[in-house]
Order: structure tokens, then sequence, then C-alpha cells
């Protein structure tokens, strides 16, 4: 039996609006959409909520509103059983939302109004300070002031702790600031915003994934949707193909990636053994509709991975 790692998330929690539609208005039209769905999201909740689903004792350290989604997505990561003691509600602003529009074939575009996810700061790390000391693993995103994840790195490098960095959603950043991490998984469009390099092939991922290693980043995992992910360090790169399986919204695909990533490599998995767990754990969850919602909990997964990979 693995241990259960234990995973603290620093990062943001949205209220996702998702509209399913293939034609968006033009100026001064209405028109209508086809389905819609309300639900517990945001990058840095998501990842916890896999993390959590897949076996983890969780954390979450986060900002919400005041209004109605503060106290509902506090109470929703207490049902799923997340450490919510350091998830704070803040007067004055509203919780992180993100519209949401999801085409047929399940590709999504999401708009994030960051709200009280912007009032995270690095003294509220300090004021989780005892806790955080006591994980294996943190994890950050980029729904919360840049400043703070500089300073969470930072911490988890003093201390020892394995830090897990998702760039999302992806924009300039001063490279020394993440210099201290373990792992880097920014998706395509994410590492093309950082590295200022095109990212529309495997070639062109490793290439890109190259200067981020020469850039100073230890490891690189690039995630490449229905292609899988791109794993790649000094030591070298491999390339590690995605599953079959029958998409209908992509949404929080890449948070289902990392949250079980961090969780399988916290079981004492190999790197690239987690790595390839993790992209069937994200290929499932565009199966379902929603997020945090269609995500697989372990023993559904485990089920899954038995299939593809015992005769
Ligand atoms: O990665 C998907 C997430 O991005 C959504 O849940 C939305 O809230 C945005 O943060």
């Amino acid at each position: 039996m693995p241990k259960r790692p234990r995973i603290a998330v620093v990062g943001s929690a949205n209220v996702d609006l998702t509209t399913f539609t293939d034609l968006f208005p033009k100026p001064g039209e209405t028109i209508f959409g086809q389905k819609f769905d309300l639900g517990f999201g945001g990058k840095g909740a998501n990842q916890a909520v896999a993390a959590q689903l897949c076996g983890a004792e969780v954390f979450m350290v986060a900002r919400v509103g005041s209004d109605l989604f503060g106290p509902a997505t506090i109470e929703n990561f207490k049902k799923l059983g997340i450490d919510a003691t350091h998830v704070k509600q803040v007067a004055g602003v509203s919780s992180g939302v993100a519209p949401i529009f999801v085409e047929s074939g399940g590709q999504n575009r999401i708009l994030v109004v960051k709200g009280a996810n912007d009032e995270l700061k690095p003294s509220d790390v300090d004021a989780a300070a005892e806790m955080l000391k006591t994980v294996d693993c943190i994890v950050l995103q980029f729904e919360i002031p840049l400043e703070t994840v500089y300073y969470t790195i930072a911490f988890a490098r003093k201390h020892g702790i394995r830090c897990i960095l998702n760039p999302a959603p992806g924009q300039p950043i001063d490279v020394d600031g993440i210099k201290g991490l373990d792992y880097f998984v920014p998706n395509e469009s994410e590492a093309e915003t950082i590295s200022g390099m095109p990212v529309r092939n495997l070639d062109d991922a490793k290439a890109c994934a190259g200067k981020l290693l020469k850039d100073g980043i230890g490891r690189v995992i690039m995630t490449l949707g229905a292609n899988g992910s791109l794993l790649a360090s000094r030591d070298g790169m491999e390339h590690l193909p995605a599953f079959a399986l029958k998409s209908i919204d992509s949404t929080g695909a890449g948070d289902a990636f990392i949250g079980s990533f961090a969780l399988f490599l916290g079981e004492g998995l190999s790197e690239r053994e987690a790595v390839r767990r993790a992209n069937l754990y994200a290929g499932l969850s565009t199966t379902g509709v929603g997020t945090q919602k269609s995500f697989y909990d372990r023993a559904r997964f485990d089920a899954e991975w038995k299939a593809r990979n015992e005769s």
C-alpha cells in the first residue's frame, strides 16, 4: 500500500459558468446557446480536487469573495474532504468566476475574473506556514498574484518541499522567480507565451522545452492535449502519448493532469509512470461535462488503468 501523500495547493478557486455553443454573438446581437452548467472550478481548486479524489490528503490555501459563491466554495472543499482551514472570505470583493464556452468538439474558451484570488498574498502563505511545512508537495498556478507564486516557490525550496508550478493562464514571468521549483507544467499556449517560441507540433514542443531548460528551469512537462505530454529534463526528452478517448469537454483536463501527477509522484512512482497515469486521468476527465465534477475517483481510475495495462 503506497503512503498517502500530503499535498497543499496555494491557488485559485472560481465558480465556472459553462455555456455549450458553436456560435458566438456579434456586438449588439442576442443568440441562443445549447446548454448551461454551473460548477466549482478554478485551476487551484480543480487540482486540489483531482489530488484528493486520487487519494491524497489535501490542504487548500485560497481566498474567496463576500458573495453567495464564497461560503459555497468553502463548503465544497469540506464536503470533498479537503482541509479548508486556510481558505478565507475577503470582504468587499467578488469570488473568482469563469464564464466558459465549450464547442461541440469539446474545445473550450475561458475568461477568468480573478476577484478574491488576487487577494492571496505572501502574508497568507506565512499564516499557513506551519501546515505547509508538513506537506510533501506544494502545487501552484498563475490565477493568484505572481509575487505570491514566487514567494511560495522560495518557501518550498527553503523547506525542501517538492514544488509543481502550472503557469496558467500563461503570462510573461520572471524566470529567476521560479528557478527553485521541481516541475514546470505548461500546456502548448502557456509554453509559447512564456518562452516566446511557437508550439504547433511535437518538434516545436521539444525546441520550446529545450529553451525553458536552458533558461534555468530544471524539469518541464508540457501537456499537449490529445497528443499526450512531453517530459523534458537535462537527461533527455520523452513523448508520452495520450490514450484514445471520446472527448466532450476538455475544460479542466490540465488541472486533472497536475493534481493526479502530484499524487502519483507522491506515492513513489517514477516521473515517467506518474506522467503516463496522469495522461489517462486527464483524458478521462474530458469524457464528462465540467471540471471537478468530471474527475474520476481512484477506484474508477484504477479500473480504467488496469483495463488498458493488463492483457
Ligand atoms: O482549467 C480550467 C479552469 O480554468 C476552470 O475551472 C476555470 O475556473 C479557470 O480557472
